[in-house]
């Protein structure tokens, strides 16, 4: 059935544990993630960024409609978030497409415009009901950037600084730089556990890691023992759809039908999701 981002989150933290959001851009997807968490017997978010948005020629109801017919007729609890918002129409078509909750990402902007600007973003969220993530210290990588050095010391979330913000925005949750960054194609990012413990004990809200393909199994779980509550996920997705068809497609030249090498993209999606939120699940 069709769940609430916030009620997933807030269950999983009052148990020291995570729910797994993958990032969804094809039906494919959806239906992947929606069938990886059924045989996880897990709960999970399906989120849309807004650059997946702008893949979808801007429009967000087309792929939104399809996923919440997708989530009102699975076997576990799935919420759709809106993820990675700057587009204020966007924001504001959020809660009649069907989203439970939105992140909106003012992470590049000066301390004080982030501040300003998501304070307006969480005030508008919350009289439409809606839950809002936002993100203080640049978690990297975005919009195909490069990744940022994650090690960089301005790529790291002050405890104190994110301890004003959130009283101050009212946001519900927070995405936090501690050496995560997007969109990263190996396992290899080093967190910073020490900086999460400070975070953790600052912070009366969960905790949200972001570009958690680069994260190894085991920092993943350590990061969930530390109080990461939310734990998105995209480009190991689309990093076994893409291996899954282009193995496929070497070995059938002759292939036509774009269900063929899809069933088999989707197959390999669904076998990363249920891997990895056993990962989230596992106790460090
Ligand atoms: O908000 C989305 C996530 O942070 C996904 O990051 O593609 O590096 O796993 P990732
Ligand atoms: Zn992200």
């Amino acid at each position: 059935p069709l769940a609430q981002t916030g009620a997933l989150v807030t269950e999983a933290a009052a148990k020291r544990g995570a729910v797994a959001a993958f990032n969804i851009i094809t039906l494919e997807h959806a239906e992947a993630v929606i069938a990886g968490a059924e045989a996880a017997h897990s709960p999970v978010v399906l989120q849309i960024s807004e650059n997946a948005v702008k893949f979808r020629y801007g429009r967000v109801l087309p792929l939104a409609r399809a996923a919440v017919a997708a989530a009102e007729a699975a076997a576990v609890p799935v919420a759709l978030h809106l993820d990675h918002v700057k587009r204020d129409d966007l924001l504001r078509q959020a809660a009649d497409a069907g989203f439970s909750s939105v992140m909106y990402d003012g992470g590049h902007l000066p301390y004080d415009q982030n501040l300003a600007a998501t304070r307006a973003a969480a005030d508008w969220a919350h009289t439409q009901g809606l839950w809002i993530e936002a993100e203080l210290g640049e978690v990297g990588g975005k919009n195909g950037q490069p990744p940022l050095d994650a090690h960089a010391p301005g790529a790291r979330t002050d405890p104190e600084e994110a301890r004003a913000f959130v009283a101050e925005s009212g946001v519900d949750a927070l995405a936090v730089a501690i050496g995560n960054t997007h969109a990263m194609t190996t396992r290899t990012a080093a967190l910073d556990h020490a900086l999460l413990g400070r975070l953790d004990a600052a912070l009366h809200v969960p905790l949200v890691l972001h570009g958690s393909s680069g994260v190894p199994d085991d920092e993943l779980s350590a990061a969930v023992a530390g109080g990461m509550a939310k734990i998105n996920i995209g480009t190991a997705l689309n990093i076994a759809m893409t291996d899954a068809i282009r193995a496929y497609l070497a070995a059938h030249p002759e292939a036509v039908d774009a269900r063929s090498y899809l069933t088999v993209g989707r197959q390999a999606m669904v076998q990363a999701v249920t891997r990895l939120i056993g990962v989230l699940t596992t106790e460090a």
